[in-house]
């Protein structure tokens, strides 16, 4: 059969935006934030940061250097990637299975949440949220907010509106493509993402808080002050890691597609770089600056873990409508808030579908149009579970949105160093670069990243394993029956297609 000519990113900005906009979502603005407050402050920053250099940037340059090679071999999701470096081998491409349905289970409840911040986003600007109690009990100022957050986990009938709006939008998207779709996307969404950004931080550093003591800045000193005493407690290494792999994308495959249309010349080891710092800043300057600080304008240093400890929604969508809704002009403050919301994850929702697109293109030989096709109509089915069941987002989130990622991260590592070989690893990824990424990076990426890895890896199943197992309910069935499903029906497809794309 003839090698079918896959599409090619337009420029080098475009490229770096994209990957950029595909890293950059709620994990950054929502997540992060609730992290940095449920694990104490400057207690989550340090083991933050040395994952974010042991695993962040090595695994950050695997997916590119994966990505390209595979790319250019007619392959962009892992099963066909690393079915290339194996010559086709069935066992290769199986274990990349798990690069496809990860995110594919993700973008099932993602996109759901994405669709709230567009809902949040009108009614702001319509004045429709509730308005501001005047207290500084925090559960009683909250109370307005949380009660309209439950016409968003319940779905009222214009919420479910919302949600297809914003389905149909990923659709047009990807429809349109790489370079006409997503590169053009990025580029419009991610300048507007910063300069959102910023001016929130300006509306928050400026304010005067409801305490004459409280104030944005000591909201900043509270994430900012290191506790060295962190280091010795497991659970926040394995959230701090698990936040590095969510937050970049990583551990999934997702990357690696996008990093599978880049010309042959790209300069890969710069834009590993630049995807991951571009990603950073967004994190540790935009979102820290946003949330917790404006929740210590408005609530006070007491309030903050009880604020976070309830889920990463309750600092989005309860204490951040709640502060801005108070302010002058606070109705367009909050349009701002969920706009950036918005624009972030909806970057990131096309591109954790992508990888469906990908393998349904490059290895079921499946036009472009029919492969979004499918692969929409697929998040139409899981989505709409995420919206009806209970319990069956917070089930997918474990296993997808946690558990595989150190899991795949740990069979990356092993597969595209030790199996590719560290040579190969450096000389592919070295392939084009103005700077070189030194050998020894190879070594520690083998050894010291996935021993860390490891360490991850056990401390989650100490951590985690029982509790998940007794878990009991419809929601939690149905996701694992969707988990089982659609890697019986994904291993199928790689089965049937092994041999046929191949030279
Ligand atoms: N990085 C995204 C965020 O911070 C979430 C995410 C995890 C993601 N894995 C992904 C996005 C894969 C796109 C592709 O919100």
């Amino acid at each position: 059969m003839a090698k079918r000519i896959r599409e090619h990113w337009g420029s080098r900005i475009g490229v770096v935006l994209a990957t950029a906009g595909n890293a950059v979502g709620l994990g950054n603005l929502l997540r992060f934030p609730s992290k940095v407050a449920m694990y104490g402050g400057g207690a989550f920053i340090i083991p933050y940061l040395i994952s974010m250099l042991l695993l962040g940037l090595p695994l950050m340059w695997v997916e590119w250097m994966a990505g390209r090679y595979g790319g250019l071999r007619g392959h962009g999701s892992t099963v066909g990637i690393m079915g290339t470096i194996l010559k086709g081998k069935l066992w290769a491409r199986l274990l990349g299975v798990f690069g496809v349905l990860a995110p594919l289970l993700i973008v099932f409840y993602y996109i759901y949440i994405e669709s709230w911040t567009l809902g949040y986003a009108v009614h702001s600007l319509m004045g429709n949220l509730p308005k501001p109690v005047q207290t500084t009990d925090t559960a009683e100022a909250l109370k307005p907010f949380a009660d309209f957050l439950k016409t968003y986990t319940k779905p009222s009938f214009e919420a479910y509106i919302f949600f297809w709006i914003t389905f149909l939008l990923n659709w047009i998207v990807l429809h349109r493509g790489i370079r006409r779709g997503i590169e053009l996307v990025a580029k419009i969404c991610m300048p507007i993402l910063f300069v959102m950004g910023i001016v929130l931080i300006i509306v928050i550093f400026t304010s005067k808080g409801t305490h004459p003591e409280w104030s944005a800045m000591k909201g900043l000193e509270y994430i900012w002050k290191p506790d060295f005493s962190a280091i010795l407690r497991g659970d926040v290494w394995v959230e701090a890691a698990g936040q590095i792999f969510f937050t970049l994308s990583l551990g999934m495959g997702a990357i690696a597609v996008y990093a599978s249309y880049v010309k042959e010349k790209e300069d890969i080891v710069v834009t590993g770089v630049a995807t991951a710092s571009t990603n950073e800043f967004v994190e540790v300057i935009i979102g820290s600056s946003i949330a917790i600080p404006a929740a210590f304008l408005f609530f006070g240093p007491q309030s903050i873990s009880e604020l976070a400890s309830a889920g990463t929604f309750r600092l989005g969508f309860m204490s951040m409508p709640a502060v801005l809704n108070s302010l002058p002009f606070g109705f367009f403050w909050s349009f701002v808030w969920f706009m950036l919301l918005f624009v972030a994850a909806f970057t990131s929702s096309i591109a954790l579908t992508q990888p469906m697109v990908a393998f349904l293109e490059d290895e079921l030989n499946l036009s472009h149009k029919n492969a979004v096709a499918t692969s929409m109509i697929l998040i139409l089915i899981g989505a709409h579970l995420s919206i009806f069941v209970n319990g069956y987002i917070d089930e997918l989130d474990f296993w997808a949105g946690s558990f595989m990622l150190i899991f795949f991260g740990i069979v990356e590592i092993i597969f595209f160093v030790w199996i590719f070989g560290p040579n190969n690893f450096i000389e592919e990824l070295n392939k084009g670069a103005d700077v070189k990424v030194p050998r020894w990076v190879a070594y520690i990426t083998g050894t010291i990243t996935l021993v860390f890895l490891t360490g991850i890896m056990i401390m989650w199943f100490s951590q985690n394993f029982q509790k998940a197992l007794m878990q009991e309910g419809t929601g939690i069935w149905l996701a694992r029956i969707t988990i089982f499903t659609l890697l019986g029906i994904l291993f199928f497809i790689t089965w049937i297609t092994t041999g046929r794309n191949d030279a």
